[in-house]
């Protein structure tokens, strides 16, 4: 594979004109949207004009005149075609963790006598990690977890809610949603999606799919920014029948009438629970503009495109390497994964050089690649780079096994 062969697909991207939208550093190869995407180029103006224009002339009144209030509503409609659902499906509020809680505390709740949820043996720490908090205040809760093909059998009639990530964290395994969502439905229990490495990768159905909670993180192919909000998703049929247990104010029928007693809104804004984060909503309405006229269909067939190419590209270079990402890309989602039992310094020589990846222990450098802005060329690049390293040894020097706080 050469580097004209990379430019060649380059030139016939379809999706080229993306990269525009985007403010990349010059001299740096980004392949970690899947941690935290690039920044939008409207982003800074976006933020700017939430900031000096409405918070700094309009105060208080911002919330009825530039729309704040509904922001969370509003901003999530513009997520509805990238995940396959109804605009009044959406909301954009608190982290992936905190949403995780809300919906399994609702699911739970809605499904009475059965005490179990079902998740995957090494889904990403957060989703167990909060069902554990729930166990606390549940005591007979169970967390029972089964490899990714021994789901189905797995769901037994105590199960509330099957619980996965659609695209994996560290292999990019992607699951059947229609399949897994109906095998629960067979069970009685209810199917919640984290579709953190999903949303903005790979086509989306979840209406079509019968999916009844998604929850996903804003920060990475939705370029929202550090810590930007996540979205929830609640199938419109389910909406009135779960309560949202972390009921505050915003998810109140009538916040402004200061009743002592909760009442939820109808609909989706009943998952709302304290004030909107304004400012981060900028920065992330700013990330769901840079999906404009895009389809999510080319957005997959260039994710696919793009992993294809630079797993060929590493394989021809580095034969001894081992591809620990399902090798069909209709199975995989926007990153993958090669193991090195050196892989973190790789990793940060990789880094040093321009090139910035990630490593998930023990010993998985994964690369990611945002079809709006990744080019076939940078995936070229960093193959060859990977390759030099090894070839020549340079990533075991000593400052390439410092560790991070954050890898
Ligand atoms: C699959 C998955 N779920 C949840 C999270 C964490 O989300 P948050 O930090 O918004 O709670 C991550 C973060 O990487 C993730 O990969």
């Amino acid at each position: 594979v050469t580097l004209e062969e990379a430019r060649a697909l380059d030139a016939a991207d379809p999706l080229s004109h993306c990269r525009d939208r985007f403010r990349l550093p010059s001299g740096k190869i980004y392949l970690d949207g899947n941690s935290l995407g690039a920044l939008p180029a409207d982003a800074p103006a976006r933020v700017a004009r939430t900031i000096e224009q409405e918070w700094g002339n309009h105060l208080i009144e911002s919330w009825n005149r530039h729309g704040w209030i509904d922001a969370p509503v509003t901003i999530a409609a513009k997520l509805a075609p990238i995940v396959g659902a109804r605009p009044d499906e959406l909301l954009i509020a608190d982290s992936t963790s905190v949403n995780l809680f809300k919906l399994l505390a609702a699911a739970i709740r809605a499904r009475p006598g059965r005490r179990v949820v079902l998740s995957e043996e090494g889904n990403f720490p957060t989703d167990l990690y909060i069902v554990q908090g729930l166990q606390r205040l549940i005591p007979d809760l169970e967390l029972r977890t089964a490899s990714a093909d021994c789901i189905d059998e797995a769901l037994s009639e105590d199960v509330a809610v099957l619980m996965l990530t659609h695209v994996d964290y560290r292999s990019a395994r992607r699951h059947d949603m229609a399949a897994r969502t109906a095998a629960a439905h067979r069970a009685g229990a209810l199917a919640l999606w984290d579709l953190s490495h999903s949303a903005g990768v790979v086509e989306l159905e979840l209406a079509g799919c019968g999916a009844d909670l998604a929850v996903g993180c804003g920060y990475k192919y939705l370029n929202g920014g550090p810590g930007a909000p996540s979205f929830l998703f609640v199938a419109s049929a389910l909406q009135e029948q779960l309560e949202n247990v972390l009921s505050g104010w915003m998810g109140h029928a009538a916040p402004f009438e200061f009743d002592a007693a909760y009442r939820p809104r109808d609909g989706i804004g009943r998952f709302l629970t304290g004030t909107p984060s304004i400012v981060a909503l900028a920065a992330l309405e700013a990330g769901l503009d840079s999906f404009d006229g895009v389809t999510v269909a080319a957005v997959e067939a260039k994710t696919r495109a793009l992993t294809d190419f630079f797993i060929a590209c590493v394989e021809a270079r580095c034969p001894g390497l081992a591809l620990a990402s399902p090798r069909d890309s209709r199975n995989r989602g926007g990153h993958v994964i090669f193991a090195h039992p050196g892989g973190y310094a790789i990793v940060q020589a990789l880094i040093a050089r321009g090139i910035v990846g990630d490593f998930r222990a023990p010993d998985q450098m994964r690369f990611g690649f945002a079809a709006l802005y990744n080019r076939f060329e940078d995936a070229w690049l960093a193959a060859e780079a990977v390759f030099d390293l090894i070839e020549t040894g340079a990533w075991a020097q000593p400052q390439f096994h410092r560790r991070s706080r954050v890898t």
